[in-house]
């Protein structure tokens, strides 16, 4: 399950990509704006957060990209941007830490970005460590 780490050229245009689809981002309810992208098999494919006037329905940007890229033909991702305009930068929530967990593994770098340029590069295993997965439907006894 190893992968190359991603260059820093693909690392920027991730982040540039998941800048970009911030923009689009609906979010009229918390106003909290959130893009991701993520790269998988060498391409690029991005997700914004969807809200709905039923909060709970509500479809997180990490959620969405791995969607997108899943539509794709995509089974494994490569890294992962997220990108905020928060001072600090945001890490995905508990659901989308999970959902990325199931095509990403511990290793996938995980790239936070948020307002005036400030970043944190992280991975998965960082962010969700003793996480769930499939290997403990096998565990049963
Ligand atoms: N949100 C995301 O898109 N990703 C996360 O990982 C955390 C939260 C969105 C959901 C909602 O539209 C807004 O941010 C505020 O929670």
């Amino acid at each position: 399950m190893s992968r190359p780490a991603p260059r820093r050229r693909e690392t920027a245009a991730l982040v540039r990509a998941a800048r970009a689809v911030r923009r689009r981002a609906y979010a009229p309810y918390s106003r909290f704006r959130v893009g991701a992208a993520v790269l998988a098999g060498g391409a690029v494919h991005v997700g914004a957060n969807v809200e709905n006037a039923s909060y709970g329905l509500t479809v997180c940007a990490e959620r969405a990209a791995v969607a997108a890229a899943v539509a794709a033909g995509a089974r494994r991702l490569d890294a992962v941007a997220i990108a905020t305009g928060t001072a600090e930068p945001t890490p995905p929530c508990g659901a989308c830490l999970q959902t990325l967990a199931e095509l990403g593994g511990p290793g996938l770098p995980v790239v936070l970005a948020g307002a005036r340029g400030a970043r944190v590069e992280t991975t998965l295993g960082e962010l969700l460590p003793r996480g769930f997965g499939r290997r403990f439907l096998r565990r049963r006894v």
